[in-house]
């Protein structure tokens, strides 16, 4: 029998590329978020409508279930109660195997309250009594594109300074490695996923806003204390993961 897969988030940056993957292999998906999106994915997906944050519509998302591909977030500690909300619910509606996806560096910049709510996150699906995965990954090479397309306006195109170096990863193969894990056995802690190349934050700001058109000079920002030192010394990266093939600029071009 087939599985029935449910894609929270699915209209997001890598939830959509899950669910592309998914309807590619032929599964049966099941789409969960706010508003339905009718542009998601080649052929229609089955869309339940709800919010994590209040639990409304997840009963009915989760019923006969087998994998819960968790791509919602709401940034931030807006993330831990998603994740504890649809833990719950998923412990009640049959135990579905959980994939959630985190940050490479969720423990190694506890300063940045971004990567406490992530392993924070982390902590919750594990002790959540389902069969879980998690797979960390780098900065998607689509976040790049959308800080600096965000900057349209301003003369100069901020980024992180100090040296700071990124090793993003193509969206597509994240979610395309989601799925790999989604219809396998639940593996705990997957390894960690990180793109091909690691460049300075300036390095990217720079290619991602020539490729949008945007020639302006690109500063780079030093933020004081310890999470930044952290951020600086390395924590975002994940060198001996690098198993992304798509790189940065290959992906601004396509
Ligand atoms: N972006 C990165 O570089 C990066 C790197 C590593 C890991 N991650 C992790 O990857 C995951 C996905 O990130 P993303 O960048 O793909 O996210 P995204 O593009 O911002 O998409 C967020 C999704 O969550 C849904 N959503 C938000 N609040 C919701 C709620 N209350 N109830 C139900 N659905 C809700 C949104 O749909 P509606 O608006 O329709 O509800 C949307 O589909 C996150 O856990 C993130 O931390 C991201």
């Amino acid at each position: 029998m087939r599985s029935v897969i449910l894609v929270t988030g699915g209209s997001g940056t890598v939830g959509r590329e899950v669910v592309r993957r998914l309807l590619e292999d032929e599964h049966e998906v099941r789409v969960f978020s706010r508003r339905e999106r009718p542009d998601i994915g080649r052929s229609p997906v089955e869309w339940r409508r709800g919010d994590l944050r209040t639990g409304e519509g997840l009963p009915e998302a989760l019923a006969g279930v087998d994998v819960v591909v968790h791509c919602a977030t709401g940034g931030g500690r807006v993330d831990v109660a998603l994740t504890r909300r649809l833990t719950e619910a998923a412990l009640r509606a049959g135990e579905p195997h959980l994939v959630s996806l985190s940050i490479v560096g969720a423990d190694r910049a506890p300063g940045l309250p971004l990567f406490r709510a992530k392993l924070a996150c982390e902590r919750i699906v594990e002790e959540s009594g389902l069969p879980w995965t998690v797979l960390r990954t780098t900065q998607f090479h689509g976040l790049i594109t959308r800080v600096v397309a965000a900057q349209r306006w301003l003369p100069v195109v901020v980024t992180l300074g100090g040296g700071v170096r990124l090793q993003p990863v193509a969206e597509r193969e994240v979610g395309e490695r989601l799925v790999e894990l989604a219809v396998g056995e639940p593996v705990g802690r997957a390894e960690d996923m990180a793109g091909p190349e690691i460049r300075t934050a300036r390095e990217l700001t720079r290619t991602g806003g020539r490729a949008g058109g945007l020639r302006r000079p690109v500063v780079g920002v030093r933020l004081p204390g310890k999470a930044f030192r952290a951020v600086r010394d390395g924590a975002l990266l994940a060198p001996d993961h690098a198993v992304g093939r798509v790189g940065f600029a290959e992906y601004v071009a396509a």
